[in-house]
């Protein structure tokens, strides 16, 4: 298969925060790749901006041990690299102050008709000020878009207040809010299976499905990060965004047309009938973990508390969920949500368990007739299964086993996938918003987020513990086992 490189126009990429993790660790290897297949044009021009001073050159060589730390040795080329890094400049601006940002004029003046692409690889909460001087400073053009990343705020409340201060400057059209689960392959080929097959839509229901499952579990703890993560939490930090945004996909109407207002239409929908979690549902249908010290694959790991070098805090590392949706396809099919650090292995899925047959014609000797489940993985190991149940094969009489059709996209497709952030960059440059999450979008997933943390927070109790390396609070397993179901477990 050749991979298919869509021409975009020349652009200037301004990446605030230009010196910090996220540029260092996607950004640039993902402009290099884009770079490398042929999409970026010549005259395209990437400005890295930060507080401190820093000479053209010095940022090359941030770019170009980016590119080493990164990017694996067989796709680094040395002629692809220097003509990479031969694009880009630094500027220093002060994000609060005046200083620098007549530099940053001086540098994009010269093509003032260009699509610009500020990318605000910031804490937010620098992006009303970054967006109210770069207005000031003559620098929101008709063609400039800003890319903000999560987490916008932390309640709906400072949501709005991020959201009113970026629109102040940008019109909504201009804005965005990248959320790279949705730049993920396996996410949009969830699209694709839902929306370019005949076979499932008619399934795609409460009648037909029993529940659905989406874990997302990482085996890292915070890691370097636990000053942020300790006033976010798994339920802001995964669930508000990359979590729902997921269960919308999989719950939404097929939207008539690709077109961002059509899908971000439809999972507003959902966001919308989202059933409210209260007070008195918390104790059933929540259930907050924190992992103390365990095993990780490579030895002993700190426990939370120690990383954070705190003796306690009520941070949640681990969340499950059960979600109903309050509608005429999903009423009495619940999903099951899950997602935690230094759980025992990374895997990210969404599984649809399918109700059972409404009779058996086999008799016990056959063995049990478990459930059809359309496994979608995210990660590792991204692919499709679709479990099915079979004859086991040979003599013996007819005896059933459950197996999967499996399409692994790394066997099935050998060349390499973009990741999701170069995907959602080209995305930005060429004005799609289909994959980026719409204002109101983002504040209903926070309506819904609030009364949880409320009633969290009223409730007092500690997140319950768990040991790094495991599956999360044997609680977990307590709240879809006491609805008669399982967490899906590979190969069952
Ligand atoms: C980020 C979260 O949005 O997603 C991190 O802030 C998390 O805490 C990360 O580790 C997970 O992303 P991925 O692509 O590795 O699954």
């Amino acid at each position: 298969m050749v991979s298919r490189v869509i021409a975009v126009d020349s652009f200037d990429f301004v990446a605030f925060g230009g010196t910090g993790d996220l540029v260092r660790r996607k950004l640039l290897p993902g402009l290099y790749h884009r770079d490398r297949v042929g999409q970026i044009p010549a005259a395209t021009r990437i400005v890295g901006v930060a507080r401190a001073a820093m000479t053209d050159e010095a940022y090359r060589d941030l770019a170009r041990a980016a590119i080493v730390d990164h990017v694996p040795e067989h796709e680094r080329e040395d002629e692809v690299i220097e003509r990479f890094v031969a694009r880009l400049s630094y500027v220093a601006v002060d994000a609060l102050g005046d200083g620098g940002w007549s530099d940053l004029a001086g540098v994009l003046a010269p093509e003032p008709d260009r699509i610009r692409v500020y990318y605000l690889a910031t804490s937010p909460d620098l992006f009303g000020d970054i967006c109210r001087r770069l207005a000031a400073a003559g620098l929101v053009t008709p063609t400039s878009r800003v890319v903000v990343e999560k987490p916008i705020g932390k309640s709906l409340a400072s949501a709005r207040v991020v959201n009113e201060a970026v629109g102040s400057v940008f019109a909504e059209a201009q804005i965005f809010r990248i959320d790279h689960y949705l730049g993920k392959e396996t996410v949009q080929n969830l699209m694709a299976l839902r929306f370019a097959n005949a076979l499932f839509e008619p399934l795609w229901n409460a009648a037909r499905i029993d529940h659905v499952q989406i874990t997302v579990a990482e085996s890292l703890g915070v890691e370097g990060r636990a000053g942020y993560y300790d006033g976010a939490g798994a339920l802001r930090d995964m669930v508000q965004n990359h979590m729902l945004q997921l269960l919308c996909l999989v719950a939404m109407e097929p939207p008539a047309s690709l077109d961002a207002d059509a899908v971000r239409d439809e999972k507003l929908k959902v966001l919308k009938a989202l059933k409210p979690i209260g007070v008195a549902d918390v104790p059933r249908v929540t259930v907050r973990g924190q992992y103390e010290k365990g095993a990780a694959a490579d030895g002993p790991v700190p426990g939370y508390l120690e990383e954070l070098g705190r003796p306690t805090s009520p941070t949640e590392t681990f969340v499950a969920l059960k979600v109903e949706i309050e509608n005429w396809r999903w009423a009495g099919t619940p999903f099951y949500l899950r997602s935690g650090k230094r759980m025992a292995e990374r895997v990210s899925e969404i599984v649809v368990s399918f109700r059972p047959i409404p009779h058996s014609v086999f008799d016990e000797a056959a063995g049990p007739i478990l459930r059809n489940e359309l496994v979608i993985r995210l990660q590792p190991d991204e692919g499709v299964k679709l479990y099915v149940m079979i004859k086991d094969p040979g003599p013996g009489g007819m005896r059933l086993i459950r197996v999967p059709l499996d399409m692994s996209f790394a066997e099935t497709f050998a060349e390499r996938h973009a990741d999701a952030y170069e995907r959602l960059i080209m995305d930005v440059v060429r004005g799609n918003q289909t994959l980026f999450m719409r204002r109101d979008e983002v504040e209903a997933a926070w309506s819904w987020i609030d009364p949880i943390l409320e009633a969290w927070a009223a409730s007092g109790e500690a997140p319950k513990v768990y040991r790094a390396g495991t599956w999360g609070p044997s609680a977990s397993v307590a709240l879809i086992e006491r609805d008669g179901r399982t967490w899906h477990e590979d190969g069952a």
